[in-house]
Formats: C-alpha cells, structure tokens, sequence
C-alpha cells in the first residue's frame, strides 16, 4: 500500500468515526530485540500523568544498519463489533527516513515528534550512538474532533534483508476527553 492511500484511509477512519473529543492512551509499550548481537543497550519506559500516557526510551546498536524494511499494522477493537484492521503495511524504512521528510504527511508527522527525539534519525543508523525519545506523548489537539471509545493495537517490526532485528507494540484507548461532549 502506498504512504498517500494509507494516509488517505488513516484520515478517513478519523474523519468517520472519530467525532468526539479524545485523549490518546497506551496501557503497554513492549520493545522486542530479536537480533541480540546488534543491540548494546535499549529500554523503553511507559509514565501515565494527568490522563496523559508519555514514552521515553533509547537504544544503541553496534554497526551500520542500512536497508531496514519496516512492516506495521493497526487494529481497533470496539465494543460488540469485529475486530477491524485499519492498515497493514511493509515499506522501505531508511527511504522513509532519508527521502520521506519531503513527504508532506511524514514531515507532518516528523515535526510533531522531533521535540522528543535527539537527533533526526538518518540511515544507515550510526553504531554507538545513543538514540533517545523522551516524554514523547500524542498530542489530542493535533487529532481532529475524535471518536467513539475504541481500543487500538500497533505493531511494527524492523528486519533487514528478511532477518529479523526487532519488533514493537503498541496498545491503548481513545478515551473520550472529559469537558468536551460529543
Ligand atoms: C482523568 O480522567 C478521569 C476520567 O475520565 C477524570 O475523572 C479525571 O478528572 C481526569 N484527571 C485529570 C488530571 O485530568
Ligand atoms: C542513553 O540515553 C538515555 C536517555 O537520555 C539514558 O537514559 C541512557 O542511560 C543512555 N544510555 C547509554 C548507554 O548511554
């Protein structure tokens, strides 16, 4: 699938059935190292504060890391409804990173992140540098008008040349915002 059809659905599925004011929270954060001989060190550190969900973490490799493939999906789970699967993608990871901030969509995305990240990652991913994210937290005033309570999962996971380097997910509500009715 390309960037401009997910793009075009993710704003879709908010456009549809997100018109109630929300706050975005993640319950679990787990970061799964399946290439052990490339990680130095990592961590990930999930604080709930005043409703708000904030992801700090890290991560140092040991080489070059070029020609990553990134495979991602989304799912939410309603009350009394299937399970429904908001995308499923697998893209070139470092032409996102390298080319993608001229896409209008990914710098989007980028400048709302940039605050929490020290550095604006680039491949190949340099060896022993420590790569942080701090505080990092969704913004629901970038979130147009949102949604019926839904629980979401997010996964992605990072191989190079088919092998395996690491994997994530994400899980969370949309949590109807108190003070604003629907
Ligand atoms: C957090 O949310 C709960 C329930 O939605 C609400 O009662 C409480 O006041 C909120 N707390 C803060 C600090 O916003
Ligand atoms: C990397 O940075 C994080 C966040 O600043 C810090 O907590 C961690 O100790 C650092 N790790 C190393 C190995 O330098």
């Amino acid at each position: 699938m390309s960037l401009l059809k997910l793009k075009l659905l993710v704003l879709s599925w908010m456009a549809e059935r997100c018109l109630s004011a929300q706050v975005v929270h993640l319950d679990r954060f787990t970061f799964t190292v399946d290439d052990h001989a490339l990680f130095l060190s990592q961590s990930a550190v999930l604080e709930q504060e005043h409703n708000r969900s904030y992801l700090s973490g890290h991560m140092m490799i040991n080489r070059l890391v070029n020609d990553i493939t990134l495979t991602s999906s989304m799912d939410i789970i309603r009350p009394r409804r299937p399970e429904m699967r908001l995308y499923n993608v697998k893209l070139n990871f470092c032409s996102v990173l390298n080319n993608g901030y001229k896409n209008k969509f990914i710098r989007l995305l980028y400048n709302n992140y940039a605050g929490f990240l020290n550095t604006k990652p680039k491949c190949p991913l340099k060896p022993n540098f420590n790569y942080s994210l701090t505080r990092a937290f969704v913004d629901e005033d970038l979130l147009p008008d949102l949604l019926p309570e839904c629980t979401y999962r997010f996964r992605a996971s990072f191989e190079q040349k088919s092998k395996p380097l690491a994997h994530m997910q994400l899980d969370g509500r949309l949590v109807a915002k108190v003070g604003r009715s629907n």
